[in-house]
């Protein structure tokens, strides 16, 4: 299955599917110029768009004839009309234990929180789109916080979770491992890796 990647930023969990050899990255879409992200699709030989137009990225999916699209780090609220063009195909990581902590400064949040632990969600996006990081959880990870760390420090340390967990998730929207009912996904065969 072919898979689009949306970025905005520095684009690490983009390189992890790149440098997964199970998965096809078959073009990305940044929407902010000069994010570095983009730099490594190119460096990788896959088709770039910077675009914060929605019909105009949804138009390079297509022309690129994804199964799936992943938000790897995009920082744009997608439409309904986006969300249900890709119904049931669109994959967002999330740096916190959903459904604590959504929005965009969720590390800080859950830092100053004063949380233990926190963690990565991948989920997929809801049809309805309710809230901005809802739907239905397909992994998780958690990590435990110790008083004495930064959130810059916790968001290191989640990342190296979250490039081994969005791609896993990937692999199992793939291979067609995941069976959604309502809220809750059950991940088929959850024994293999
Ligand atoms: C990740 O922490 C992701 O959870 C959040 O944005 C960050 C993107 O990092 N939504 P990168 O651009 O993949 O390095």
């Amino acid at each position: 299955m072919r898979v689009g990647v949306l970025i905005s930023g520095t684009g690490s969990n983009l390189q992890a599917l790149i440098d997964d050899s199970g998965i096809d990255v078959a073009c990305v879409v940044s929407s902010r110029k000069g994010a570095a992200g983009i730099e490594r699709a190119r460096a990788a030989a896959i088709d770039a768009l910077v675009s914060s137009d929605e019909d105009e990225t949804a138009r390079f999916l297509d022309d690129h004839e994804v199964g799936l699209v992943v938000l790897a780090g995009y920082m744009r609220v997608l439409s309904p009309a986006f969300v249900h063009r890709y119904s049931g195909r669109i994959l967002n990581l999330h740096p916190s234990l959903l459904p604590a902590f959504p929005g965009t400064h969720a590390v800080r949040d859950a830092v100053d929180h004063g949380v233990r632990v926190t963690g990565v969600t991948v989920h997929l996006i809801d049809d309805d789109h309710v809230a901005v990081d809802s739907g239905p959880i397909v992994l998780q990870e958690a990590l435990e916080v110790s008083y004495d760390e930064r959130p810059e420090d916790v968001a290191e340390r989640l990342h190296e979770i979250e490039h081994r967990l969005l791609p896993r998730a990937v692999h199992l929207f793939c291979a067609g491992r995941l069976e959604v009912s309502g809220r809750r996904v059950r991940v088929k065969d959850e024994t293999l890796a």
